[in-house]
């Protein structure tokens, strides 16, 4: 028995705040709560760690997930090809649904987002120079949504794994799903010269949309759906008082725009741009007068600008990847799906993937219940679906396409005017924007 655990000096992963962790010899299942005692080793390709879930992404989607499990008592660990100063550095969500602020609370990671985090009760949508308040808590039975950046989720996140003493590697490179439709998958990866393993039940490819995980189904079992639109965003964050304290959604014939916030000092605006262009080609002069230009006058009157603290672009995009599940690989996220910013559904949809796995993997192992990861894919591919249809609607609804025919740009005003003539139409828009029931 003795011989079947070993401990070893845990020299190869760089990050200081790495928590230490127990390797375990396949074939025993780690204990409950075994990290609080873990000592520290030095991970061995002849030695696999054991753990009940390898999760391949540090990403929100990953770490949510390994944070649910451990507090059900689930082991688990995230492999993470970048450093966590990276993962912390990318500027992306800013609109959380009140089922994802549930689930962070689920996870023992939703203080600060209490603290620190604004609920929205509603947003505006600019349109022939006129904005109209679309009323969230109204149209929706009394919902809300969060502002509270994917950044600071993340932060939140790693720094309750921390505090838990889970294991999440970073720096992880080659990382390998193997054996998948056997009872012992394994994942591999490299931390320079060393290949590592972990032996596990379940493997989670939460590794977004360029992650590894995905391309291990094979191409015959899957079907991909996938619609790339002509344009990208441009962001900036600057350290200016947000232009309003709710985000503004602007059709313009220029381009689309949107102002949002990550707090009351900190404001986050986008305008479309041709997919050819690249942020070396905007200056911020250039981007603040082009953001005006797409804004009521009453609004880019008030608009304080200021230096930019990140600029980036990023491709519009749908894109849904189909089954979720392959063998013991359960997809999660951007990995399996992805949509146009536009609709603010991308992590929230992430969060309501790990919610139902979350929830399976409870059930398989507490209560030997494996329905919930039977059913997975089709419970969780109907709810992306939801989010790709609402995610396509306002993109077209809001953009301005390069193809477009007069009478598609009539529609679009027509579909506008509509909108806020009927309470029926915004009802549809609020329910789907704070979150369709899981
Ligand atoms: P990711 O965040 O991509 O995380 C995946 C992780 O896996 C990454 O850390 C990556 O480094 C790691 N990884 C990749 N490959 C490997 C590998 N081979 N091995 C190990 N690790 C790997 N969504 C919303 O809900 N609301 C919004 O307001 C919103 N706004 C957005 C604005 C912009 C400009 C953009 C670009 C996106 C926005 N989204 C929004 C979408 C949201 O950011 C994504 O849906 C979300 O990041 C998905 O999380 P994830 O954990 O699935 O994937
Ligand atoms: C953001 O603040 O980054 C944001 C907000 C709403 C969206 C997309 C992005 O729809």
């Amino acid at each position: 028995m003795f011989e079947m655990y070993k401990f070893w000096l845990y020299l190869a992963i760089p990050e200081s705040s790495q928590p230490s962790v127990w390797f375990v010899y396949p074939g025993c299942t780690p204990v409950k709560g075994v990290h609080a005692l873990a000592p520290t080793f030095h991970p061995s390709q002849d030695i696999p760690m054991k753990t009940q879930v390898c999760i391949i992404g540090g990403g929100p989607a990953g770490l949510l997930l390994s944070q649910l499990l451990h507090v059900k008592g689930i082991d688990s660990v995230v492999l993470e090809k970048q450093s966590r100063d990276y993962v912390l550095s990318r500027i992306r969500a800013g609109v959380l649904e009140h089922g994802f602020a549930k689930l962070m609370h689920e996870a023992q990671c939703g203080e600060r987002m209490d603290r620190e985090g604004e609920v929205h009760d509603g947003f505006y949508i600019a349109h022939q120079g006129q904005l109209s308040r679309v009323d969230l808590h109204r149209f929706s039975g009394g919902n809300s949504v969060v502002v509270y950046g994917q950044t600071e989720v993340t932060r939140d996140l790693y720094n309750a794994r921390d505090r838990m003493k889970g294991v999440v590697i970073h720096n992880a490179e080659d990382v390998q799903p193997h054996d998948l439709t056997s009872d012992h998958p394994y994942v591999t990866y490299r931390q320079g010269n060393d290949t590592l393993r972990v032996d596990c039940d379940f493997v989670v490819g939460a590794d977004g949309f360029h992650g590894v995980s995905r391309k291990s189904i094979p191409k015959t079992v899957l079907k991909e759906y996938e619609k790339v639109y002509p344009f990208g965003w441009l962001g900036v964050l600057s350290r200016t008082k947000p232009v309003s304290p709710e985000l503004i959604y602007a059709q313009h014939e220029r381009g689309f725009a949107l102002c949002s916030l990550r707090s009351q000092v900190l404001s986050r605006y986008y305008i479309q741009v041709p997919l050819t262009d690249t942020v070396e080609q905007w200056s911020d002069d250039a981007f603040w007068a082009e953001l005006k230009r797409r804004l009521p006058d009453e609004v880019s009157q008030r608009l304080v600008t200021g230096p930019s603290i990140e600029k980036s672009i990023a491709p519009l995009r749908s894109y849904v990847a189909e089954p979720m599940r392959y063998g013991q690989l359960f997809l999660a996220g951007d990995a399996a799906h992805i949509v146009p910013p536009t609709g603010a559904r991308g992590l929230n949809t992430a969060a309501s993937d790990i919610h139902y796995l979350y929830q399976a993997m409870v059930a398989h192992y507490h209560h030997r219940d494996s329905s919930g990861l039977e059913k997975y894919s089709a419970t969780a591919l109907a709810r992306v679906w939801k989010a790709q249809r609402f995610s396509w609607w306002l993109t077209t609804l809001l953009h301005t396409f390069p193809e477009s025919l007069d009478y598609d740009k009539q529609l679009q005003q027509v579909e506008l005017a509509y909108l806020f003539s009927s309470e029926a139409a915004q009802s549809s828009l609020a329910e789907n924007y704070v979150g369709l029931p899981l």
